[in-house]
């Protein structure tokens, strides 16, 4: 396998119904035609991902987001004005074009336009647009560089285009209708304020559509050693004392003989580069041995809630 910087390239092998990894603003992506249902289960099969867990379509234009919807709520046109290219994902009916293999057959297609300039150019040089799931195999951390995705899939995949670190670092936020009204599906790196200052007060997925809502794999984002979340980490880690233990704070610093791996993840305390961290200080406690990482309970509020949403997922323990 290719890390990449050769555009062209990498569009060709896409063209001829190829597997790349694409690099956006929130994480890598898995990435092959979204209109193509063989490229398709390419995916599925390489991220190890179950069939009934669609994709997202990456778009590089309006044109092409619109040509992949049977219909566009009032709202949605307000939020891409605001929001697009940027981390915000939307759920809307689909077109027939629209392969069942990407939504699952679902009916509804989920859409972005991603701010990176390598995908964007890229999906410039293409006729269609890119389905790509995060690229990680199936329930482990999202990848934020090239070199990432390249650990974790190497000969697998022809190509990694490169991008840089991602400059978000969490995936985007996923916004639905349900009965007229929009629905918060995935926390993400587009804050749940920001959303409500434009279109008002978001809801949440009724239970009925809790098992196809995005992200929403119980266990998921997580490393291999067990995490535990705590509000007060100077008492957890005195109730751990026999242990090695990795912490992972917002800002402060921690220390004690048995913590092997210390991450925080803003010593300025700012959300932003926080969530911009977290997925590779979660990856790099798996590089040390340890038994218990403890993390941080963050604000919740604006990127705080995306953080404890993917810390909470981080702590779910396999069956
Ligand atoms: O930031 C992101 O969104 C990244 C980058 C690569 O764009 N992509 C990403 O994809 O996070 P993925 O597949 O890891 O997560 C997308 C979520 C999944 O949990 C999936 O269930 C949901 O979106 N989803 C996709 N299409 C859907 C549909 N038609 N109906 C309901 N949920 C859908
Ligand atoms: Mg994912």
């Amino acid at each position: 396998m290719a890390i990449t910087k050769d555009i062209e390239a990498v569009a060709l092998h896409l063209r001829a119904g190829g597997i790349i990894g694409l690099p956006t603003e929130t994480v890598y992506g898995l990435a092959g035609n979204a209109l193509d249902q063989v490229a398709i289960a390419a995916i599925y099969h390489l991220k190890e991902r179950p069939a009934s867990n669609p994709l997202i379509a990456h778009v590089g234009s309006m044109e092409q987001a619109k040509s992949l919807c049977a219909e566009w709520p009032a709202e949605a046109e307000l939020l891409v004005k605001h929001f697009w290219p940027g981390p915000l994902t939307l759920l809307v009916k689909k077109k027939e074009v629209v392969p069942a293999a990407l939504t699952a057959g679902l009916d509804r297609v989920a859409i972005r336009m991603p701010n990176h300039p390598v995908a964007l150019a890229l999906l410039g040089l293409l006729p269609f647009p890119l389905a790509a799931p995060s690229a990680n195999p199936y329930m482990r951390i999202s990848p934020t560089s090239a070199l990432q995705v390249d650990a974790y899939f190497g000969e697998r995949l022809e190509y990694v285009l490169e991008g840089g670190i991602c400059e978000r670092g969490v995936e985007s936020t996923i916004i639905g209708w349900e009965d007229g009204k929009a629905v918060l599906y995935r926390p993400g790196a587009l804050p749940q304020e920001e959303i409500e200052r434009v279109i008002g007060p978001l809801a949440m997925p009724a239970s009925s559509t809790a098992v196809v809502a995005p992200g929403m794999a119980k266990r998921h984002y997580a490393p291999q050693t067990k995490l535990i979340l705590a509000n007060d980490i100077e008492q957890s880690i005195k109730e751990h004392d026999g242990l090695r233990l990795g912490i992972l704070s917002f800002s402060k610093t921690f220390s004690a003989d048995n913590i092997l791996r210390m991450q925080s993840l803003s010593k300025q305390g700012d959300l932003r580069e926080a969530a911009c961290n977290l997925y590779a200080a979660l990856q790099s406690f798996d590089e040390v041995s340890l038994d218990l990482i403890i993390a941080e309970v963050f604000p919740e509020e604006g990127l705080g809630r995306t953080i404890n949403d993917r810390l909470r997922r981080a702590s779910v323990e396999l069956e």
